[in-house]
């Protein structure tokens, strides 16, 4: 069933059975009530009938002819379906019907026969030739001689349904109009005697319940019977223009009044002697209040149904939505919540056929495909993963590679420089090593012919020389650097190398030279004339690094480790950072006439002893070259 079908269905039944739980309490209710009222209705007609009967029987009790005439009368009324009257042995002497005249029923009704028994009243509710009666039997009585005496009995039996079905309260007000009139008709044709009979008549019924007042009037206006007495005697026919209209049309009338403040439905009905003379008025006055009491009543009990109606039928369309509808959406709205918090096995149950079914059937599909498709992601972010890390450590090992390619590249490069350097350099060098010593012999030659010429002639001899001297000093530079000679290894004092290295260069006067030379020094393991060029090389470039002021110059020897080192520090310009690292570079230079060397070749001599060069600066304040040679074993 489709959830549309599901609510009309919940509307449907719900409110089937609300109606009809509704017409029975209804049903129930109304049959209560008119039960009660029919009762009331046959109770008070059973009043007014043993009273007129008895007055009959006590009157003329022979008179059978008129007692068979008001029978029928009374049984031709509204609702009323037979009225009986027994002799007190039983036998039916007037019947409205007059199909039993004559018959003894004493043996055959039971009614009557526990009428007899008793001598009291006796009702109860009996089904005659399909239809539903309520019976009232009584007793007449009559006086004779001081004596209470039973002259007969009375039968009025009323249809139930009949009288529900047109009976209101103005009909029982006209009704009980008529049973009193019909009383009245006897009593007032006879004598005025009966008058005491009368306000006895009019006092009993004005004790029924929603009866007011009952006042008899005779035919000039004057009252001769009141429930309440207080009119008795008096002349009402110029007070009241009903009672005036009634005189004079000789018809009934009924109307609402009011009355010392009550308000009445009034029923005024006109009597007919038996010559059909009017012979007076009785006017029955219903209590609207009750009435409307009763109205009130009916309404009140619509309404609380119609409540109770309105309750019964929330609760059950509340109960049937719920289990159908909210229950499932909610189990839906919890699963949704559990499965956006990460829990993506949750499954919805499927309860019904409906739309919230095929609602809860697709999310679930959707749910499991969102759990496949998950799984998938994760399987393939797991590959991922590891091939990210495969990826990675490749990249290093090609990372890796890259550094070592570049490094041994940039050596190379290096060495590649350094041999057409180094061939470019010899060839050179041979080439010019022998002019400049045939140039210094001419030079020395010149000198010792032209002692005592004039000054300008020594002194540009002096050039020369020392121009000589120079260039073979860059020559035996490029030689020695282009000549990566092995070392020659030996066990050699450091501090005499350090002493020779000094002794072949001019100190100038404004460098103070300070010496710390270890006494107690192991040899170094090294080549003589190659530990000397270094010195002299460190050396040379300290002096020059303080260049015109001068400064001091700190020479210190100490054993370090497996190595002997020795320190040449100088108060010179120092060397800027940027610059530390190609100071080994060949051709590095910052000075104008140097040609960048002579760090070079010291950095490949004391590598090749196995040995390191290390170097420390501040610029404006000085530098230290620390050299470790191997210490000699
Ligand atoms: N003690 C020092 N103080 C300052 N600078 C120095 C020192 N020693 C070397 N240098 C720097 O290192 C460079 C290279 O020196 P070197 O290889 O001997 O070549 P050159 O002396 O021909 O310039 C020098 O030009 C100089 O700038
Ligand atoms: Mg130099």
């Amino acid at each position: 069933m489709t959830l549309t079908k599901k609510t009309i269905f919940a509307i449907v039944f719900t409110l089937i059975v609300v109606m009809g739980i509704g017409s029975l309490v209804m049903i129930q209710r109304q049959s209560n009530a008119l039960t009660e009222k029919m009762q009331k209705e046959s109770n008070l007609l059973s009043n007014s009938m043993s009273l007129t009967v008895g007055k009959l029987m006590s009157d003329n009790f022979d008179n059978r002819g008129y007692l068979q005439k008001m029978t029928e009368k009374l049984g031709a009324l509204p609702g009323i379906n037979e009225v009986i009257v027994y002799d007190p042995k039983g036998t039916v002497i007037a019947d409205s019907d007059r199909e039993w005249i004559g018959q003894s029923k004493a043996q055959v009704f039971e009614d009557v026969k526990k009428v007899l028994e008793t001598g009291k009243t006796f009702q109860d509710v009996e089904t005659v030739e399909g239809k539903k009666l309520y019976s009232n039997t009584f007793p007449i009585y009559m006086e004779k001689g001081g004596k209470n005496e039973i002259v007969g009995i009375g039968e009025v039996n009323v249809d139930l349904v009949k009288i529900a079905q047109t009976i209101t309260l103005k009909d029982q007000a006209n009704l009980l109009a008529s049973v009193v009139a019909l009383n009245l008709e006897k009593v007032l044709s006879d004598d005025r005697g009966g008058r005491n009979y009368l306000q006895r008549l009019a006092e009993e019924i004005g004790k029924t319940e929603g009866v007011s007042e009952i006042i008899v009037y005779d035919s000039d206006g004057v009252v001769i019977g009141d429930t309440d007495r207080k009119w008795l005697g008096q002349n009402k026919i110029n007070e009241f223009e009903d009672l005036r209209n009634v005189l004079k049309t000789k018809k009934p009338h009924q109307e609402y009044e009011t009355v010392e403040g009550k308000a009445l439905y009034s029923s005024l009905v006109p009597i007919f002697s038996e010559d059909k003379n009017l012979i007076g008025v009785v006017e029955t006055g219903m209590s609207l209040e009750y009435i409307e009491g009763q109205i009130a009543q009916a309404r009140n009990r619509i309404l609380l149904l119609t409540l109770l109606s309105l309750g019964a039928m929330s609760f059950l369309m509340i109960l049937l939505l719920r289990k159908s509808v909210l229950a499932p959406i909610q189990k839906l709205t919890s699963v949704t919540k559990q499965i956006a918090a990460g829990d993506l096995s949750q499954r919805v149950p499927i309860t019904s056929k409906d739309e919230i079914g095929e609602l809860a059937a697709s999310f679930n599909a959707m749910t499991e495909s969102i759990q496949d498709k998950n799984e998938e992601l994760k399987t393939f972010n797991e590959e991922l993963q590891t091939t990210n890390e495969e990826l990675k450590s490749t990249n290093e090992e090609l990372e890796a590679a890259n550094e070592e390619i570049r490094e041994t590249q940039e050596k190379l490069l290096q060495q590649e420089k350094l041999a057409a350097v180094g061939q470019l350099a010899s060839g050179v060098g041979h080439e010019l090593r022998n002019p400049l010593g045939v140039l210094k012999n001419a030079v020395y030659f010149l000198k010792m012919k032209l002692t005592s010429s004039d000054e300008k002639v020594n002194k540009h001899l002096k050039i020369m020389e020392h121009e000589i001297d120079n260039s073979t000093k860059i020559i035996n530079d490029l030689l020695g650097f282009s000549r990566t000679r092995k070392p020659a290894l030996a066990p050699n004092p450091i501090n005499d190398v350090i002493k020779e290295a000094l002794a072949s260069i001019e100190v100038p006067k404004n460098v103070v030279l300070s010496q710390e030379l270890s006494s107690d020094l192991p040899n170094a393991m090294g080549d003589r004339d190659q530990l000397r060029q270094v010195f002299i090389n460190v050396i040379s470039n300290a002096i020059q690094a303080m260049g015109e002021t001068g400064g001091m110059l700190k020479i210190r020897t100490h054993k370090e480790g497996n190595f002997v080192e020795a320190d040449f520090s100088d108060t010179g310009s120092g060397i800027p950072k940027e610059n530390l690292n190609k100071l080994f570079d060949p051709f590095f230079t910052t000075k104008s006439r140097g040609i960048g060397l002579g760090l070079a070749v010291s950095h490949g001599i004391i590598e090749r002893h196995g040995g390191k060069i290390k170097v420390t600066s501040q610029v404006g304040k000085g530098t230290t070259f620390m050299i470790d040679v191997p210490m000699a074993q």
